[in-house]
């Protein structure tokens, strides 16, 4: 078995007097490809920016490869990740290399310029992202879906060793959003831990080792399959959701408010 990456240990947090997670316990291994799900208000997006050490728990500790995620330094670095709303002004005069080069300052160091193989690294991201036409563009001039890729390829500009996507796919059309999961499938496969978050519960699971439901608790971390059969997406979003079934994997077709708290 894979030694873990990432360790949430007994993670508590509150938005007094709201308690939005309690006692979260969860391990990613290294290389591991999860799926956070749950439904709005659940706790996810509190989760990952306290993973990313952007939120400290009130109860728990986070820790990266062994470090408390405090201690991470230089590390923290090795970590991509594409936020749920990205605070960017898009009528700021740059360009999509430009922009995607963004995502390796932390790596290249203040004030010093990008070298050839930092090019290289945006060319790289670019084409995974399938972008590489737009580069010389004004990120101004682009989609909401293509926004959404210029995003996540700013995060594989720094060449990741986790990546965190929070509702990565929410802006793309149903066929950029498989091709999208394939793009991640391919990430994972170079052995990239990856952890997103994503309401296509039918969708993810065909891609993912794991899927984590969270509801202010963790109520379960396990494989697609196991998650699935034992009723849990029922549990945790209502008994009067509604689920397609397409195959063995369900669709949620309707997301109806979370179970009382
Ligand atoms: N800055 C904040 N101040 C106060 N409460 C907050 C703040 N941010 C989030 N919350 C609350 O914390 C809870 C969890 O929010 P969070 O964003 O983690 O949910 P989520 O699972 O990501 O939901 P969604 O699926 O809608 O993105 C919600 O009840 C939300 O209202
Ligand atoms: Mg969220």
């Amino acid at each position: 078995m894979q030694e873990p990456i990432i360790e949430v240990k007994n993670v508590s947090f509150y938005y007094p007097p709201l308690e939005v997670l309690e006692d979260v316990n969860l391990t990613v291994k290294k290389g591991e490809f999860l799926a956070i799900i749950g439904p709005n208000g659940g706790g996810k997006t509190t989760l990952l920016k306290i993973i990313l050490g952007l939120l400290k728990p009130q109860k728990g500790e986070v820790y990266i490869a062994g470090k408390r995620v405090e201690e991470l330094g230089k590390w923290r670095s090795k970590i991509g990740y594409v936020p749920q709303t990205a605070q960017i002004d898009y009528t700021f005069p740059i360009t999509v290399e430009e922009f995607v080069m963004t995502g390796r300052f932390g790596l290249i160091g203040l004030g010093k310029r990008p070298q050839a193989h930092d090019w290289e690294m945006v060319r790289k991201a670019l084409r995974e992202v399938k972008m590489e036409e737009w580069s010389k563009k004004q990120i101004g001039e682009l989609s909401g879906g293509q926004r959404q890729k210029i995003l996540i390829a700013r995060s594989l500009a720094l060449e990741p060793e986790i990546l965190i996507l929070d509702e990565p796919t929410t802006a793309v059309d149903p066929e950029s959003s498989e091709s999208f999961y394939e793009l991640l499938l391919r990430l994972h496969e170079q052995g990239i831990t990856i952890i997103t978050v994503s309401h296509d519960v039918g969708v993810v699971a065909q891609y993912v080792d794991s899927i984590a439901c969270l509801n202010r608790r963790l109520i379960k971390h396990d494989r697609p399959e196991e998650v699935i059969r034992e009723g849990v997406l029922e549990e945790m979003y209502g008994r009067e959701a509604a689920f397609f079934h397409h195959g063995a994997i369900p669709h949620i077709v309707v997301r109806e408010t979370p179970p009382e708290r």
